[in-house]
């Protein structure tokens, strides 16, 4: 049996229609969108602005024309961090960040003398809203956060964070990467001013496409990370003002559009509220068993229902690294070990250098399968 639990890494597998969508879109359309003077250019563009639109719809963001597409969410966050802060800049970031920001603001202390400063998360994975306020009270440039993390499965409580950094005003940057298709984020009721995503995880889409949402406000004071032709204003060798081409230089990603566009129309027509509480109830499952077992830690929350559909445990008796590897090579169970790219996190779950097995689920995961990782489990363990 093969059973695919590496969700939270990438999906597998895709609805159909994200698959048909690129294929159609690859032998269908001539020409280059923005650029070539013909119908199937035109239809191109109209294509992408559908996508961008419905990236709007689904995380509550009024201009669609602050939608920009990048190649992944690891882009989005450079493109805005880059963009964005300047020499001696305080910028505020949490205990369960992934390296795909702590690497970035580790770059920018060094280059732009910038002052990142870390607010504690305690085991569940929440940010310390009293230091949090104290920070925000000094007035900081920009506050940065994980929504939900990929080492535990733990959500944040965007709601307060967005409410007290409102109140300070001091710019919200959600990394959605995790919860982004899984939660649902409506940014202008919880005050996010950025948010980030890729489309590759539970957004259904291909590798290769991810995006970042971002106010005007902010947009008129981010310098774009590439420049480069557009399609627009030619003209001017300075970069254009216009958005979203600012921050779009090059052609774009139209396989990848395609996709993303199939996978959130999926998204749309399913009830992903009552599919995430079956994912739980598998998770649920999991964890029972695993509590049952003599030295096994789970990580995180211990209530499911405040974590994405991820577990992640560690043993102190057996190597975890061998029996990730077993559960892989013996048992057909996908599975991820180690760090999941967030040192951070792990240290604050005290996981760390070691790290723990995630198994994560998807929508096309089934009870069988669990019943089967149980039993394989039993086996190891
Ligand atoms: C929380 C979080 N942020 C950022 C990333 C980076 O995603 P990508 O590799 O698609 O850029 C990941 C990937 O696992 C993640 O879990």
């Amino acid at each position: 049996m093969n059973v695919y639990l590496d969700n939270s890494a990438t999906s597998y597998p895709k609805p159909p229609k994200v698959e048909e969508s690129i294929i159609s879109a690859m032998r269908s359309y001539q020409g280059n969108a923005g650029r070539t003077t013909n119908t199937d250019g035109h239809e191109l563009e109209r294509q992408i602005y559908d996508t961008r639109l419905k990236v709007a719809n689904f995380f509550g963001f009024k201009w669609i024309d602050h939608v920009i597409f990048t190649k992944n969410i690891t882009e989005s966050i450079n493109l805005f961090l880059n963009g964005y802060l300047e020499p001696n800049d305080v910028v505020l970031y949490s205990g369960i960040e992934h390296n795909a920001v702590a690497r970035p603001l580790e770059q920018l202390k060094a280059n732009r003398n910038i002052v990142p400063v870390k607010i504690n998360c305690n085991q569940h994975g929440q940010i310390d809203l009293v230091q949090l306020e104290h920070q925000l009270s000094k007035h900081p440039k920009l506050l940065v956060i994980n929504h939900a993390s990929n080492v535990s499965g733990d959500i944040q409580d965007l709601a307060a964070i967005g409410s007290l950094t409102k109140q300070y005003g001091v710019p919200l940057f959600v990394d959605a990467a995790q919860s982004g298709g899984v939660i649902d984020i409506d940014m202008q009721q919880l005050n996010i001013d950025v948010l980030g995503f890729t489309g590759h995880k539970s957004l259904l889409g291909p590798q290769g496409i991810g995006g970042l949402l971002i106010s005007p406000t902010l947009a008129k004071c981010t310098k774009p990370l590439c420049y480069g032709g557009t399609g627009s204003l030619s003209e001017d060798l300075e970069q254009p003002d216009l958005m979203p081409d600012k921050f779009e230089s090059g052609t774009s990603n139209v396989l990848g559009i395609m996709g993303l566009k199939a996978g959130l129309e999926f998204l749309e027509s399913i009830d992903r509220r009552e599919h995430l509480k079956t994912e739980r109830k598998y998770i649920l499952k999991l964890q029972e068993f695993l509590l049952g077992k003599e030295d096994v830690v789970i990580i995180g929350n211990p209530d499911v229902n405040y974590r994405t559909p991820v577990i992640s445990f560690y043993t102190h008796h057996i190597d975890i690294s061998d029996l990730a590897f077993k559960l892989s090579k013996d048992f057909g169970i996908v599975n991820r070990v180690g760090l999941h790219c967030a040192p951070l996190a792990h240290e604050t779950y005290q996981s760390f250098p070691y790290g723990t097995i995630r198994l994560s689920t998807s929508f096309f995961t089934t009870e069988a399968e669990i019943d089967y990782v149980i039993v394989s489990l039993e086996t190891l363990l």
